[in-house]
Order: C-alpha cells, then structure tokens, then sequence
C-alpha cells in the first residue's frame, strides 16, 4: 500500500468558486452527516454518507475532518484531520464513527457540534493493522479494547467473517465510568436482538459472542483494568475458558498507548507474537484516536 501523505502537505485542490456570490470553497472529499449520537460530556458518535467508491476491510481507518480556519493573513483554509477507526461495517450503506470530544482539541472542539446535514472531509483511503488478514486462524478471538478504542471492533462485531472464522469472539471494553460503556453496551445489545443483524451474522453464530465490560473509577458489576484481570486469571475465570494460548488464541488491541504496550508485553508472555497485514500472527495492536 502507497504510503500516506503526512496531514501538513495535504492541500486543498478545488479552488475557491470565482463568483461574487461568495468565495465560499467547496469540500473536496466532503461527506454528508447523517445522525449524531451524544453519550456523554466527552464522547460521541455520527454517520455520514459513504462514498460509492469506498472499499475497506472491517477493522481499518480513515483520515475525516473540517476545514480549520483561515489564515489571518492569506484567508487560505486547510483542512484538519485525524485518523479515526470506521466503527461501521463495510456492508453497511453509511459510515460510522465514534469520538471523543476535547474541548481545547484543534478538531474535536469543532466536530462535537456537527449536525445531520453538515459536511465534513473524508479521504477515502482506508488502511490498519486491526484486520483479520493479520491473524493466522484459531479458535478464540479477543477484542481489548479501553474508552474510544471500542470503534475499530463496532465495526468488526458486525462483520460475518468475525463469526465465520473462530468458534468464540470476546469483547473486553474497559472504561472509567459506566456512562462510557454505553456506545459498546447499545452496539453489543442491537447485534444481539436486532432481527436484521441476526440474520446477516446468523443466529447460531451470535452465540459465540461474549461481552466483557469493566470499569475501573465508577462501581459497576465487574471492575478492574483488563490487564490486572488478565494477570490474576480473573478474566478466564469469569468467562470460563483456558488461560491465553498461541495454538488457540487471537488478540485485538485498541486503547491508549500505555494500554496497548501493557497487554502486548501480556500478551506476549502467553507466547503470542504480534502480526501484520504482510506477515500474520497471533495479535495485532492499533492506537485509538486521541483527540
Ligand atoms: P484507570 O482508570 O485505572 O486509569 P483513559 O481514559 O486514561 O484512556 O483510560 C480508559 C480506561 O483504560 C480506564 O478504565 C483506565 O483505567 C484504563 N487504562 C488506562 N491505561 C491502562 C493501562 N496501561 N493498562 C490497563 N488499563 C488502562
């Protein structure tokens, strides 16, 4: 795949319409919102249009934004973007995406007050590690996911070939307080009793999913850092199955950085060795995005 271009030497192709209308630059790549969902003070998720040309694996991202403001000098807008996981699936008609709001963020601070008919930018170049074509086949598939990390596996969870290929798929989702729980809780509860969803899944593989939701600052039924419930075993415990295997197993990471290096070293230690799209293994880590 063609490397991408760092964000800093993205310019904006379209000119800016010559009319005395109004010098108002059009979008490239601009996409329509079509539904926005708040949770809670820092955390959000929308739909926009897809664009007909856009392929991606379930598990990849893409660079979205707005255009920033303009310069003071030259009046020229550039475009602010991130990489952000599509939490959608790639059968799904729409794209969606799920964020956290940073209320001094260059991006965030405006994205979180986007409304359905809005536009924002979408380059439409998918890319990621979290894809099954970095694993090598097994038995049982885990999801380790903390805060926004959740999104690149909204979009898995709803994918057929997640079932398909291992007899058990576990989502761990670990949050500081309950209220951040709720995307995954809404997304894993739709999967589980939406009619259309059953059918696109299949029934009898639904029954392989297993939801495993912490927190570690609100009381809640289970808490805990996943990686504290991994090292006492409390995990394999409370699910009932053996302890991490690299002859059964399979791993994905998303979270924060010190999240993701603490359960790769755990990982790891159980004799998993991390893979990529040109040389598949037992794990695959990704970085969530951070505002
Ligand atoms: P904790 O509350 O103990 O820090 P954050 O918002 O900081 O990204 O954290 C999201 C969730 O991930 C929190 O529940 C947090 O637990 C947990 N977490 C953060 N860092 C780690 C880590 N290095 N290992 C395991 N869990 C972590």
């Amino acid at each position: 795949m063609a490397p991408r271009r760092p964000i800093d030497q993205m310019t904006e192709q379209t000119p800016v319409t010559q009319t005395a209308a109004a010098k108002v630059p059009t979008l490239p790549d601009a996409q329509t919102v079509t539904e926005v969902k708040h949770y809670t003070d820092s955390l959000f998720s929308f739909r926009v249009t897809r664009p007909a040309s856009l392929r991606f694996r379930s598990g990849e991202f893409v660079m979205i934004g707005l255009m920033g403001d303009p310069d003071p000098v030259t009046g020229r807008q550039k475009p602010l973007l991130r990489a952000y996981s599509i939490a959608s699936p790639s059968w799904d008609d729409e794209l969606e995406f799920y964020s956290i709001k940073v209320q001094n963020g260059p991006l965030t601070s405006k994205l979180q007050h986007i409304q359905p008919g809005d536009t924002v930018i979408l380059r439409p170049k998918p890319v990621g590690t979290l894809v099954h074509d970095a694993l090598l086949p097994g038995k049982r598939l885990y999801f380790f996911a903390t805060g926004t990390g959740f999104a690149p596996f909204a979009s898995l969870l709803r994918d057929p070939e997640t079932y398909e290929s291992y007899d058990e798929v576990i989502i761990t989702h670990t949050c500081r307080e309950v209220a951040e729980l709720t995307y995954g809780r809404d997304l894993i509860e739709s999967i589980r009793s939406d009619e259309l969803m059953g059918e696109l899944l299949g029934e009898e593989n639904l029954a392989k999913l297993r939801y495993y939701p912490t927190t570690t600052r609100e009381q809640s039924p289970k808490m805990g850092r996943i990686t504290s419930l991994i090292e006492t075993g409390e995990l394999f415990a409370d699910l009932g199955v053996p302890p991490l295997s690299p002859e059964t197993d399979r791993a994905m990471v998303c979270g924060s950085l010190g999240f993701n290096t603490d359960l790769k070293v755990l990982l790891e230690k159980a004799g998993l060795r991390e893979g990529a799209n040109s040389e598949p293994a037992e794990f695959v880590v990704e970085k969530a995005f951070v505002g």
